[in-house]
């Protein structure tokens, strides 16, 4: 199975899964990263790319004169790389019709939240501020929603006293990246269903 990871930071789930897949070997693990974008340059996931030796591309909002545009040329750029599953590894865009008419059902998104709660861009500083005694992590298919996609597979992380938000997100990466490697290897080696909000994975 071919992957295209998408991510617009530190790229440490992007890392998670080359690493993975180079330590079982691609045949074992049932998929191959074969090109990683981004929405902006000089950031450390494209670094993590380039020294895999992986194709990388850049779809940036302010070059195109739409988001319509923006989200087509995005669709266009991946699916150049003919992906079986596109993952959404801290990508911090919301795709739109384009890109979900092409590769809805097979477009994977991980979340550091347990969905529903604190869904969008600051889940993490979103559950510490309200007082949750547990958070975790969700990986998830994307939807034409904010994070509402069908849930694929969740992580527990307990919040404690000390957190703040660099604590707290960093002991989520650390459930989050084994959840994300665990779940892409199932689901590239199995297949799967959707059903309504429920994924099957034979
Ligand atoms: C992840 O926790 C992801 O869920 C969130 O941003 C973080 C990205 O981390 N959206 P990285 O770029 O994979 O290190």
């Amino acid at each position: 199975r071919r992957l295209v990871v998408l991510v617009s930071g530190s790229g440490t789930n992007l890392q998670a899964l080359l690493d993975e897949i180079a330590a079982t070997g691609a045949e074992t693990y049932g998929a191959e990263v074969v090109a990683v974008g981004a929405d902006r340059e000089g950031i450390e996931g494209l670094a993590r790319a380039e020294r895999a030796g992986l194709p990388t591309f850049v779809c940036k909002v302010k070059d195109y004169a739409t988001r319509e545009e923006w989200d087509a040329a995005l669709a266009e750029a991946v699916a150049a790389h003919e992906p079986d599953l596109v993952v959404s590894a801290g990508f911090m865009r919301i795709v739109g019709k384009e890109f979900l008419a092409r590769f809805g059902g097979r477009f994977v998104n991980t979340h550091p939240a347990l969905l529903p709660s604190f869904p969008g861009a600051h889940g993490v500083r979103d559950a510490l501020a309200y007082g949750a005694k547990v958070t975790g992590c969700t990986v998830h298919f994307v939807d034409d929603g904010v994070d509402t996609g069908p849930i694929i597979a969740q992580g527990v992380v307990e919040v404690r006293d000390e957190d703040d938000e660099s604590a707290l997100h960093e002991r989520i990466k650390e459930v989050e990246r084994r959840l994300l490697v665990e779940v892409v290897g199932r689901l590239a080696r199995n297949g799967y269903r959707i059903e309504g909000r429920k994924v099957v994975i034979q």
